[in-house]
């Protein structure tokens, strides 16, 4: 068999590159290594940049997310038992949308299913060759083997994917954080405690209250990086979370059953160059973010973009000058969203080697925030995703 771009992973960004392609034309080929149900039944981030929602919109998945998702103008840091309102929409004429990751996962899927599109779910043991020479990639389905030769390979398929290992040895930089805590996530059939999300800080460590819709509420609290999700009851979750928020926010709290709670880790990490050869990585298979601040699916989709117009050049009319930028163009905005996570995560957390003056550069650096219009438009500037 046969494709031009031989995409692995049907994660937003391989099911968005996919579409992107099909709607001018280019044919494409996704290889998933889970079956369906799993891939949908994933919960993960909730807010899309601007530029997110609009390049949905480009592959025409954005329907659903218009009618459904919640826009919002602004969002709070909570310290010192106060709430202190950043107003993105004022500051920076832009707004951020409130809709899962799992619908948007969903939207492409049903996408990608009307157009008779190809996706191999299950396909087991994917194997990259000759990625700088004319590419191939193996797989199973069923016990048989299976190969598909193409133009080039989209590695889509996330941190523990195989294409960014398929780069030889040495040919790859990496950078990496890892920082001493995780975040304990559930998920709640229950109006959100506030229309716009929540970011404490708080001396028992951050919380955030998010949302999914106004009957169903995401929250988060930091906790140790050994913290089993099991150990947390539901009545155990909501009672730490309302003592991290400030007392008004905590009683608006509205408690329930969670119907999932999980723990995940936080890093951050990149790897250099983007491209080798005829394989390109995209979104979480060569970057990672720590949660705070909703960059990672954001990443994903800015990556995308970048290599979808590169495609589509290359099609065209036969250039290779925007496959060879790919990585350069991608690494530049990667890089800045790094730098904003980090700090977002460095100025909420609890550190447990911070020590005490670590405690009060924190103080210092919220007061500034909320108090400064230029320091409170950096970090708007950025929440709502620098230009591409
Ligand atoms: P993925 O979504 O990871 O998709 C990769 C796909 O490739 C998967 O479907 C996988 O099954 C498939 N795959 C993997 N290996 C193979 C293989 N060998 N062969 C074929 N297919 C393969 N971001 C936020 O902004 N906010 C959050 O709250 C948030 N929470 C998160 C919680 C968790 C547990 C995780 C893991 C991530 C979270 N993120 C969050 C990050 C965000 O979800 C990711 O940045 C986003 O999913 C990246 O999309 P992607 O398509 O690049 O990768
Ligand atoms: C969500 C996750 C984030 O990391 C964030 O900064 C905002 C919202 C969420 O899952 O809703």
């Amino acid at each position: 068999m046969r494709t031009q771009v031989l995409i692995v992973g049907s994660g937003p960004s391989g099911l968005l590159l996919g579409q992107l392609l099909a709607g001018i034309g280019i044919d494409n080929v996704i290889l998933e290594r889970v079956d369906r149900d799993h891939l949908l039944s994933r919960v993960r981030a909730g807010v899309l940049e601007q530029g997110t929602v609009e390049i949905l919109d480009e592959a025409g998945a954005g329907a659903r997310m218009h009618a459904e998702g919640l826009p919002h103008d602004g969002f709070a840091v909570a310290f010192d038992n106060r709430l202190h309102r950043i107003d993105l929409h004022a500051l920076t004429g832009k707004r951020v949308m409130a809709y899962g990751q799992t619908e948007m996962t969903l939207d492409l899927v049903e996408k990608r299913e009307q157009a008779g599109l190809t996706t191999v779910f299950e396909a087991a043991n994917v194997a990259l060759h000759d990625i700088s020479g004319k590419p191939f990639v193996t797989y199973e389905k069923d016990g048989q083997s299976h190969r598909i030769d193409c133009d080039f390979i989209a590695g889509c398929d996330g941190y523990h994917g195989v294409s960014r290992k398929s780069v030889p040895e040495g040919a790859l930089q990496s950078f990496e954080r890892v920082y001493p805590f995780g975040w304990l996530g559930v998920l709640a059939e229950v109006p959100p405690a506030s229309h716009e999300l929540i970011y404490a800080n708080h001396e028992r460590g951050f919380a955030l209250c998010s949302m999914r819709s106004m009957t169903r509420s995401r929250y988060y609290i930091q906790c140790p990086i050994d913290e089993k999700a099991e150990n947390w009851s539901d009545d155990r979750f909501w009672d730490e979370l309302r003592r991290r928020l400030p007392e008004a926010s905590a009683a608006a709290v509205t408690t329930g059953p969670s119907f999932e709670k999980s723990i995940a880790p936080l890093r951050s990490f990149v790897a250099e160059p983007m491209q080798f050869g005829k394989l390109s990585l995209v979104g979480d298979a060569v970057h990672i973010v720590p949660p705070t601040g909703a960059k990672g699916l954001n990443l994903a989709a800015g990556d995308v973009r970048y290599l979808f117009s590169g495609l589509r050049e290359f099609y065209a009319d036969g250039s290779m000058a925007g496959m060879d930028a790919y990585s350069g163009r991608a690494l530049a905005r990667v890089w800045k969203a790094v730098r904003f996570s980090w700090w977002m995560t460095t100025m909420l957390h609890r550190f447990p080697e911070g020590g005490a003056f670590g405690q009060r550069i924190q103080e210092a650096e919220l007061d500034y925030l909320v108090h400064s219009r230029a320091a409170s438009t950096a970090l708007a500037e950025n929440y709502v995703g620098l230009p591409y």
